[in-house]
């Protein structure tokens, strides 16, 4: 049986290039979309690739309520054609927004789904990469990290709302989330991905034109999806990588991230601030 991984955010930009090498890999992809026209034409493209399987399904994920149900359409084909085995998990989904907004969660849209779905979609995820004899998970965040600070009292930045600011500091988050799954759970060895800049049209989706007109000027400068995505393979694949869990990685290469994300009581308040805005309980459920 081929590996399966499942990557969010695979309708663009890099997870749409990460879907295709992972096919041409011959490891089966199990792609989120939110989009019915993209999903149909990710399974126009890619159907036919070698012989691994691209199973699509749909889902949001910037509402606690969204991630629990794509979760549950991502579980139910892990245990219908994959014996209820998953071996890698690719957070790629992401967001920025010119806009201050608010889900029905009450927790801002872009910390929502940056951050906070990819604490609950693992915490979904997990148990069933335990049956796997290679699991790992990527989790894309960004060289912006480095100039993001934290704020306990601000953290989702509802005071003073910036585009850029909430975007860095979500980018930060995935930082320290990848740091603490790592020293809590041995078993699933996990990546934070810095991918550079990269030429894709996240700028353009949920901003205003100001914004689009820098991201257009900055992307052109950024190396197409495929560049991240050959190193993001290697990191899912390669044994190599196998014992560096928790690390950051840019251009396959472990670098050091912000300073602050080695500051365990960062660590650990992002942790358990994250888990009351999910509203899960307790995180490990398989022991
Ligand atoms: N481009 C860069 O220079 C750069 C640099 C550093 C980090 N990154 C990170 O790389 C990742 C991929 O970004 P990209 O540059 O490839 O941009 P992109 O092409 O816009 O990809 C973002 C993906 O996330 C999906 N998405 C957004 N909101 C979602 C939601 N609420 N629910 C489900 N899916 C959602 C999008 O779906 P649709 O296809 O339907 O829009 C899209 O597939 C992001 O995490 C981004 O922060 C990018």
């Amino acid at each position: 049986m081929n590996k399966v991984a499942i990557v969010t955010g695979s309708t663009s930009g890099i997870g749409k290039a990460c879907v295709e090498l992972l096919l041409k890999a011959g490891v089966d992809v199990i792609g989120l979309g939110r989009s019915d026209e993209k999903i149909n034409q990710m399974i126009a493209s890619f159907s036919a690739i070698g012989n691994a399987k691209l199973t699509m399904v749909k889902g949001d994920l910037s509402t606690n309520h969204d991630v629990l149900e794509s979760a549950n359409a991502l579980i139910e084909v892990i245990k219908s054609s994959y014996e209820g085995k998953l071996d890698i998990l690719f957070h790629v989904a992401g967001r920025v927004s010119s806009g201050y907004h608010e889900n029905e969660d009450g927790n801002e849209v872009t910390f929502a789904t940056n951050h906070l779905s990819v604490f609950a979609l693992t915490h979904y995820l997990y148990p069933f990469m335990l049956s796997s004899n290679d699991p790992r998970i990527l989790v894309v965040s960004s060289r912006s990290h480095y100039r993001a600070s934290i704020n306990y009292k601000n953290l989702q930045n509802k005071s003073f709302y910036n585009i850029l600011k909430a975007y860095k500091r979500s980018k930060l988050y995935n930082v320290f989330f990848v740091k603490a799954f790592a020293s809590k759970m041995k078993h699933i060895p996990i990546y934070a991905i810095d991918p550079g800049l990269v030429n894709t049209q996240i700028g353009m989706k949920g901003t205003n034109k100001l914004a689009q007109y820098f991201w257009q000027k900055h992307a052109a400068r950024g190396t197409d999806a495929y560049y991240p995505s050959g190193f993001m393979l290697d990191i899912a694949l390669k044994p190599e990588y196998k014992d560096l869990s928790g690390h950051y990685f840019l251009e396959g290469r472990v670098v050091k991230s912000n300073p602050i994300t080695y500051r365990l009581d960062h660590i650990e308040h992002v942790w358990n601030e994250s888990l009351k805005y999910a509203k899960i309980n307790q995180y490990f459920t398989h022991k």
